[in-house]
């Protein structure tokens, strides 16, 4: 592994190359965006016209991507017409990798590297950036590519891996400070990626092959969905031992060596913890006929943290003489996590559906998420007075919009799964 910092812009290896992003997304429209910034020609093309027509309309729908910076891009082109990709130097491929019934879903890997099939030129790179198990670049995208133009990975055109580390929301690590981990099926082919990246970001991480790269990707976040699952176990025993697991793990944090902070909470979502340790266990149980049992295990305990929040805001409503049948309860934050608005796999979803089943009168109340329709939401500006009406609020995602000071003060009874409330009489922590 090989580390090259550099001057993002600095280099000129390809002015004017025409990047092709496929899929403008979460990953593909800040890629394609950046690109566009650095002077390259960007075409981002999405099936998805809805999409498409809002940024050829300057209006962004991924809240890292301000409108602004849209207005300002002269060389981005987005579009629903597969016909703009013509003669790209560069594609990469930033759509969805889900599962299906608990197995890997390529699908959306294959469409779109089909696509990309018609326009592909000796020469050209094509570069994979979606999560997926070890072995997809090489196998699964070179063999269509190869079946489909007759053009060998590694002969004529140049293929590699570059996973992708955005976390949307963080201001403090983007997509051009982020190290952007690099790989190729050639050495040639790597040093095409990284030149390609040296553009973009300012520090890129050289790795041997592209199974390296995937692997890493999902060891990344199959470490954060563990180590979640570890400190969620512990809230949950810590809770009937009578211990604040919340002081103990910030008393642990004080350790300056070995010891990495994980906070517990109402179970993980998004597109990338719920899902890629399921790729990587998926692929170790088909190739190796083994089990990854660390993941089995972190998948089902963090899976279950929506059943145990439910479980404790029945034990509470209990201890005031109630029950979650005909109670109202209010649910704060939707979004899987501070500072977004994606609910994709978010654990609230479930713990609705779970409160919801029991009978309560569930309302959420999100200032970031405003298409939700799995229950009845509470716009942001009246959220201060539907707390008083509610018999139980549950803070489930602590974006920083909520004033913490009202929510204490005018809710009769109080959940908080972040850790946000100093303990009192009707707050009660995870
Ligand atoms: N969201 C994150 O924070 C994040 C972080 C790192 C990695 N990833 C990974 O990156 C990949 C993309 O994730 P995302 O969050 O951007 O997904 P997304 O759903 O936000 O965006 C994917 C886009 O791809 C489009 N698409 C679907 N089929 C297509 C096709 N055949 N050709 C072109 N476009 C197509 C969709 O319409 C959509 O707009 C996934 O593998 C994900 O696991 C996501």
């Amino acid at each position: 592994m090989e580390r090259t910092t550099g001057v993002a812009g600095d280099d000129n290896v390809a002015a004017r190359t025409k990047v092709a992003v496929l899929g403008l997304g979460y990953v593909g429209l800040p890629l394609a965006v950046r690109a566009a910034e650095v002077g390259l020609d960007v075409v981002g093309y999405d099936p998805d016209e809805g999409k498409v027509e809002s940024l050829q309309h300057g209006v962004s729908y991924v809240e890292d991507i301000g409108d602004n910076r849209l207005s300002q891009l002269t060389s981005f082109e987005p579009t629903s017409d597969v016909h703009e990709l013509r003669e790209f130097d560069v594609a990469v491929i930033t759509v969805p990798t889900p599962l299906r019934a608990g197995a890997p879903d390529l699908s959306f890997v294959e469409s779109a590297t089909r696509t990309l099939a018609d326009h592909l030129r000796p020469g050209a790179m094509v570069v994979l950036e979606s999560t997926t198990y070890p072995g997809t670049t090489e196998r699964l995208v070179a063999d269509i590519l190869l079946d489909l133009t007759g053009l060998r990975a590694g002969r004529d055109f140049h293929l590699g891996f570059s996973p992708e580390r955005i976390d949307p929301g963080n201001r403090e690590f983007t997509f051009e400070t982020t190290p952007k981990i690099v790989s190729g099926t050639t050495v040639e082919a790597l040093d095409a990626v990284d030149a390609f990246y040296s553009q973009l970001v300012a520090t890129t991480v050289r790795v041997s092959a592209t199974k390296v790269a995937e692997l890493a990707k999902l060891l990344e976040n199959t470490f954060r969905h563990v180590n979640i699952a570890l400190v969620n176990e512990m809230a949950i025993l810590a809770h009937d031992l009578g211990i604040d697991v919340w002081e103990a793990i910030d008393a642990a944090a004080t350790k300056p060596f070995g010891f990495m902070k994980f906070t517990p909470g109402p179970g993980v979502g998004g597109h990338c913890l719920p899902i890629d340790p399921a790729y990587l266990s998926w692929a170790v149980r088909t190739e190796l006929d083994k089990s990854f049992r660390f993941v089995e295990l972190a998948v089902d305990i963090n899976n279950h943290m929506p059943d145990y929040v439910v479980s404790r805001a029945g034990e509470l409503l209990n201890s005031r003489r109630m029950c979650l049948n005909g109670a109202r309860i209010g649910v704060l934050g939707v979004a899987y996590k501070p500072g977004t608005s994606d609910v994709r796999e978010s654990p609230a979803e479930r713990m609705v559906e779970l409160l919801a089943h029991q009978g309560a009168e569930v309302w959420v109340s999100d200032p970031h998420v405003i298409d939700w329709n799995r229950s009845p939401r509470v716009e942001f500006e009246s959220l201060y007075d539907a707390l008083v009406e509610t018999d139980l609020v549950i803070l489930v995602t602590d974006h920083e919009e909520f004033d913490y000071g009202k929510i204490a003060e005018f809710s009769p009874l109080l959940l908080d799964c972040r850790n946000r409330f100093d303990s009192a009489a009707h707050i009660a922590k995870l």
